[in-house]
């Protein structure tokens, strides 16, 4: 018998709509563009499986139990240990296992922010990020980028008004420094300077997101803001993009009274406990920079199919800047073109991209579009820009008709 129930008023700070990044693939048959998600045939799925096998029979014990906010340890030493490659040197005490790098920004900001503080962003910015500050009743403010990455003098411009009006100065800046999603570019040794001179003086946290720093194309090695300021910054980072997004989990470095404040969020000690166990048993022994060797190799090829694609199929219309890593070509098209409109018409053509408006704050950034090659075959990706671009051209000729 059904029962009818008085409505309920939750929360509202709990976002009216899911984000674009809760969303997954429902249409086999279309080319995704759209999905930041990673090559499903470069998981190392055996490895994998031989690792889960011994974390259960050989450690299981330990790995099925309550393990305290520290977690088994293990892995923590195997990213103290390749941090280093980056140039980042860490204690234990630095280092926070996550719910993959989304909870790391959700964690962060919930030990910065009160309802009503500010928080800067780039814009375009990610838009879980956005989700989560959002949520965290937080007042956005943005800043472009360029070639070069965030524009850093505006940030200072801005600071420096705020203080000589007495405006509020942000908690934290939230950046995507190296390999920047969507936008694909890198900010500059001089910027990234000067950032963190100024997180200094105006006594700010900048919050890094380095998703996708281990996809390097070029050999170019970009110092993380981190290491210029380790008492400021909050970096985080993933195993998503470097062995697979289900796994959910990255880490946190931060300075360790930092930490410490994060620590009494997780109510439920270390996350991922028995992930953690599978994950150092994989990498233990396993020969990781071969595979993110094999990964690098991968995605700079696709990259370079896509940006030929894009050039072939749309010419003129559209310029880009050709990433130096990570996953994303952002497009720019003319200031008058509006990519939500043939969203739908690429859609019945069987492609999916993200609309430029999706990672803004305010409504703007009409003119751009997200085109992720991680996922799709080469075939696809040619296939899948030229149905876009059949889109666009059906979308352009109708408004000059
Ligand atoms: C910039 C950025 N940060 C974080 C994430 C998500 O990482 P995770 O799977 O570790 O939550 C993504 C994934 O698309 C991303 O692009």
């Amino acid at each position: 018998m059904s029962q009818t129930v008085d409505s309920f008023s939750f929360a509202k700070r709990i976002p009216a709509t899911p984000s674009i990044g809760s969303t997954t693939v429902t249409k086999q048959d279309h080319v995704h563009l759209s999905f930041g998600f990673a090559a499903p045939h470069l998981f190392p799925i055996e490895q994998l499986s031989q690792s889960a096998a011994e974390a259960v029979t050989l450690h299981g014990r330990k790995a099925l139990q309550y393990s305290g906010s520290v977690g088994p340890g293990q892995i923590l030493k195997w990213i103290q240990a390749r941090s280093q490659v980056h140039g980042i040197h860490v204690e234990l005490d630095q280092i926070l296992v996550t719910y993959g790098s989304t909870q790391g920004i959700d964690l962060a900001t919930r030990i910065l922010v009160e309802p009503g503080d500010h928080v800067w962003v780039e814009s375009p910015s990610f838009f879980s990020a956005l989700q989560a500050f959002r949520t965290a009743e937080a007042e956005i403010t943005s800043f472009p980028i360029d070639e070069e990455g965030v524009r850093v003098d505006l940030i200072e411009h801005a600071l420096l008004n705020a203080k000589q009006n007495g405006k509020p100065l942000p908690k934290f800046l939230y950046t995507m420094p190296t390999y920047h999603n969507p936008g694909g570019v890198t900010l500059s040794v001089e910027r990234r300077k000067r950032l963190v001179q100024l997180a200094e003086i105006y006594n700010f946290f900048i919050l890094e997101d380095d998703a996708y720093s281990e996809l390097n194309f070029t050999g170019n090695r970009y110092p993380p803001l981190y290491t210029l300021f380790p008492e400021r910054v909050i970096y985080l980072n993933t195993f998503s993009k470097i062995i697979a997004p289900g796994l959910r989990l990255g880490w946190i470095f931060a300075d360790s009274n930092v930490i410490a404040k994060i620590k009494l969020l997780n109510l439920g000690g270390s996350i991922g406990v028995f992930t953690q166990e599978i994950v150092a048993k994989l990498l233990d022994g396993f020969a990781f920079q071969e595979h993110v060797d094999s990964l690098i190799d991968h995605y700079r090829q696709q990259r370079d199919v896509m940006a030929n694609a894009v050039k072939n199929s749309f010419g003129e219309h559209v310029t880009f800047h050709l990433p130096e890593g990570g996953f994303y070509i952002w497009l720019r098209f003319a200031d008058e073109v509006n990519t939500s409109d043939f969203l739908e018409d690429a859609a019945n053509r069987g492609v999916s991209f993200v609309d430029g408006k999706s990672f803004y704050v305010n409504p703007e950034g009409f003119q751009y579009a997200r085109l992720c090659f991680s996922y799709v075959s080469e075939d696809q990706i040619v296939r899948g820009v030229q149905s876009f671009a059949d889109a666009y051209f059906a979308y352009i000729n109708k408004a000059v008709s």
